[in-house]
């Protein structure tokens, strides 16, 4: 992230659960609308961010994007939301930090290989090491004891015994994959896939084209098999939205205090 403390730090989430637990912690929120978003400024932490909903898919994570380097000048990016497990061992109620982040529905072949971003030379889009760190390391520490940050009856019912941190790639498409078929062949065409989502390496191609430092925190919220429809929102108001909301509040303390700033 760049030395320049009167930037805001954006906060994305992709469902609104999530969202309202974070703004639940901004006392002092403002709410500027563009483009049929509210993207809401204010303190987290001491720290100045924006926090917003980018709606679900990779365009409106890309309009969301957008705005925020365009109008609000953010210094880096973090997106936090559930994802779907792929990888073997990647279960209901872990959490994977992205190192980083592939498209996994783009397919321009045969003029540039499969996956590639045209004209940009890259597939795999890299998350910020120093955010990525940072998030992984009080993520495991908040998942050490899922009894005192979610309650013992939502750790039974969702069997969250033992949840555990991921770091590696996150690939994203237009599409909630809800077939063992389909999460069957996104492991076999990207093996090293941890989790599948529909915006992070859209937000992830924006930042790079900016310059801007970006970071993805995702709880597994299903296996992206045919089960995956089943407890989803609950699980996101009982389980995800408050792993969302103490790992950027324990990151958010971890950063150096800005003076309080408008911008
Ligand atoms: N987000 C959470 N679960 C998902 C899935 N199975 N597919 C795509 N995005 C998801």
């Amino acid at each position: 992230m760049s030395d320049s403390p009167r930037l805001p730090i954006a906060i994305v989430a992709a469902m609104h659960e999530e969202l309202a637990a974070l703004l639940a912690q901004m006392p002092d929120e403002q709410r500027i609308h563009v483009a049929g978003r509210d993207y809401w400024v204010g303190h987290l932490q001491g720290q100045l961010v924006v926090a917003v909903l980018s709606r679900i898919g990779k365009v409106a994570a890309a309009t969301t994007a957008t705005v925020l380097m365009e109008r609000f000048g953010v210094r880096a990016i973090v997106f936090t939301g559930v994802a779907g497990g792929l990888a073997p061992g990647v279960d209901v109620g872990d959490v994977v930090v992205a190192t980083r982040l592939l498209q996994h529905d783009l397919d321009a072949s045969p003029i540039f290989p499969k996956y590639e971003v045209p004209l940009t030379g890259h597939a795999r889009f890299a998350a910020d090491t120093a955010i990525s760190d940072a998030l992984a390391v009080v993520a495991a520490d908040l998942l050490s004891d899922p009894v005192t940050l979610l309650g013992e009856k939502v750790v039974e019912d969702f069997k969250l015994t033992a949840p555990k941190v991921h770091r590696g790639l996150l690939v994203s498409g237009d599409r909630f994959v809800s077939t063992s078929a389909e999460s069957e062949a996104l492991r076999l065409a990207l093996p090293d896939a941890l989790a599948v989502e529909m915006e992070g390496a859209a937000v992830a191609q924006v930042c790079h084209d900016y310059g801007v430092p970006f970071a993805a925190v995702r709880t597994i919220s299903d296996r992206a098999d045919d089960a995956a429809h089943g407890d989803f929102t609950r699980f996101v108001s009982a389980v995800a939205s408050r792993y969302s909301l103490a790992v950027i509040d324990a990151w958010l303390a971890t950063l150096p205090t800005d003076a309080p700033a408008t911008i």
